[in-house]
């Protein structure tokens, strides 16, 4: 069959079983992705390569808004085919019929889909149209039933069915133009009343195909399915952050490195307590965030940091680093001296430093080395220290 192929998306129906959850809102219009959930159907009908164009049902009393957004959005997202609007009616049925006197005279070939199942592939589609030989009044996805099918009256089981004979169908369903018309004019005619368009094709005594449906193509129809439409969690970014501080010799601060007292070292000048390698470390912390330097957070003129522990100035960054999604993975710490020696303290400063930070003791890596004499370190002047912090920072 050679002839134009159109779709049908239904999206005219009142989402009933959702509405307490919607507040009322009908559920092929709640957002996905920052648009209505129907345009998503709408993005996948285009992906097909062989298709004409596509006619989308609204509720009738919505025609003129829905028309409007759906302007929008083709202008918006290009659909690369014609997507016509019309007005469905009081039953599914009544929106396929309404649909279908939408359709162009030379369609030949019609897919009728639910908006309400987002989530099925264009390869769906593509196995439907190999489906659809001469003779065929229609072509439909199903799957296996899993659960044990009975047929009940009130709380009285009546009798069970044989589950290996038994699909769940799906949506999109393809049909020969002409016979979809045909069964649905008689349809009315005689009262039919049917859930899917393959049914009246059935009654009519046509022949149905099944193909493979896809388990991801569920109908959103009761509250546990809105889940699907929620995103995923942001994927955390990773991020390295870089700190470098420095402090001199010949003050009246004893010596303090990643919290631990360093007896018998020279004293420092500082205005906080002169931790060099907390300070570093801080500003590698920032350095992540993107928050500048430990100067503009804790400013030198300000008297509440005087001879304050860098332990607290370390705790308020590790706040904020908290507060902007920020999980530290990794810490390696380098103090550059000429004098105090420091490998017996190595150990000590990595503990302390994992305790502060609440990380595991493999978290963090403390070195020390001295600059062979040269620089303000090597003449015993000073001490220095550079720190890497590495991340992963979850975006809010
Ligand atoms: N549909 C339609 N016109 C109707 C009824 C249903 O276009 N008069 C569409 C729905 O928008 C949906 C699909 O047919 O995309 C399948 O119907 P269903 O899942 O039953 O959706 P609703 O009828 O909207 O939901 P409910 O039955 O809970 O009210
Ligand atoms: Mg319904």
């Amino acid at each position: 069959m050679t002839t134009s192929l159109w779709t049908i998306i239904l999206a005219a129906g009142q989402g009933s079983r959702l509405a307490r959850e919607t507040g009322g809102a009908r559920k092929q219009f709640l957002p996905h992705e920052g648009r209505p959930l129907y345009w998503r159907s709408v993005t996948t009908m285009a992906a097909v390569p062989s298709l004409a164009g596509m006619v989308v049902v609204f509720p009738p009393q919505e025609l003129d808004a829905r028309t409007r957004e759906l302007q929008d959005l083709k202008e918006r997202f290009a659909p690369g085919v014609p997507v016509l609007a019309a007005a469905g009616g009081e039953r599914r049925q009544d929106s396929v019929r309404l649909g279908l006197a939408a359709l162009p005279p030379d369609c030949g070939r019609v897919l009728v889909h639910d908006s309400a199942r987002p989530f099925f592939s264009p390869a769906l589609v593509q196995a439907l149209l190999a489906g659809l030989t001469d003779g065929t009044g229609g072509v439909i996805p199903a799957l296996p039933v899993t659960d044990t099918v009975k047929q009940v009256e009130g709380d009285m089981v009546l009798s069970t069915l044989r589950r290996q004979t038994l699909r769940a169908v799906q949506t999109p369903q393809l049909f020969p133009a002409d016979m979809l018309r045909q069964v649905h004019e008689r349809a009315l005619a005689e009262n039919w009343d049917v859930t899917d368009d393959a049914s009246m094709i059935e009654l009519a005594g046509g022949t149905v195909r099944v193909v493979p449906g896809e388990p991801a193509n569920i109908k959103i129809t009761n509250p546990e399915d809105l889940s699907v439409l929620s995103s995923p969690a942001p994927a955390p970014v990773p991020c390295t952050g870089f700190g470098y501080d420095v402090h001199a010799y010949g003050g009246n601060r004893p010596m303090v490195l990643g919290g631990m007292p360093i007896a018998g070292a020279p004293q420092v000048k500082a205005h906080s307590d002169g931790d060099v390698l907390l300070h570093a470390l801080c500003d590698a912390i920032l350095g992540c965030l993107g928050l500048g330097d430990i100067g503009e957070h804790f400013p030198d003129s300000d008297d509440r940091f005087d001879n304050i522990p860098s332990a607290i100035l370390l705790s308020e960054v590790m706040d904020k680093a908290r507060q902007a999604g920020l999980r530290i993975t990794h810490v390696d710490l380098t103090v550059v001296a000429q004098t105090p020696r420091l490998s017996p303290h190595k150990t000590g400063i990595r503990a302390n430093v994992a305790r502060l930070m609440e990380l595991a003791d493999h978290q963090v890596n403390v070195k020390a080395t001295t600059e062979e004499h040269l620089g303000f370190t090597g003449r015993k002047e000073g001490i220095k220290a550079v720190a890497l912090v590495t991340g992963l920072r979850t975006p809010a």
